[in-house]
């Protein structure tokens, strides 16, 4: 299953398929910013979460300095993962969420693999995380994938050095 994870930038085709998975399998704010709208995946969320997603169509150079991936198994969306330029040059952030029925797959770890070598593709050397002790699932991809965890503050902060990756076969 975890051979067949694919990414692919998200745009207006894979939009409507990355919100259907979103509003079926997973809580806004696992996926989206807070906004002012009516609880649940509302008509004003769902247009929410198509700008949110819109905002970063120009990727790393553009206004949100995102370049975001739907994740893709067998040719379906299951889920999202981006990554964010940061302040300290060559590095990224990066966030990930997959529908309820992809997770515990070992899907996540694939994701994460493939946005390291994509930035490493866009010529980054680190990409940072942040999290919480208590999201076991994150902590344990972002360990899978050669992370070096630290605690602060009640939240722990993840750092792969690309140059350090072992290859992707
Ligand atoms: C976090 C997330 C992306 C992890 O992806 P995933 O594909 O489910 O993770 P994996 O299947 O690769 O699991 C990695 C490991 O964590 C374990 N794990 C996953 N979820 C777990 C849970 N809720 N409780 C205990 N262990 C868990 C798996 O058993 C696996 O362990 P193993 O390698 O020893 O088998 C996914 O659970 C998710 O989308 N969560 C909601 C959004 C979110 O929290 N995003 C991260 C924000 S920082």
């Amino acid at each position: 299953m975890a051979g067949a994870v694919r990414l692919e930038p998200v745009d207006e085709q894979n939009l409507e398929p990355l919100l259907s998975v979103a509003a079926a399998e997973a809580e806004p704010c696992d996926v989206m910013p807070p906004v002012e709208a009516p609880a649940g995946w509302s008509l004003a969320r769902r247009e929410a979460f198509r700008e949110f997603h819109r905002a970063s169509f120009d990727g790393l150079n553009g206004p949100t300095r995102t370049q975001m991936y739907a994740i893709l198994v067998g040719g379906e969306v299951v889920g999202m993962v981006r990554m964010t330029r940061c302040d300290e040059p060559g590095t990224v952030e990066t966030g990930m969420w997959l529908g309820r029925s992809a997770r515990g797959q070992g899907i996540g770890a694939s994701a994460l693999r493939e946005l390291l070598n994509a930035a490493a593709r866009a010529g980054m050397r680190a990409v940072v995380a942040e999290t919480t002790r208590d999201n076991v699932g994150a902590v344990a991809v972002l360990k899978k994938c050669g992370a070096t965890l630290h605690d602060k503050g009640g939240k722990v902060r993840a750092e792969i050095c690309l140059d350090s990756t072992p290859p992707v076969l």
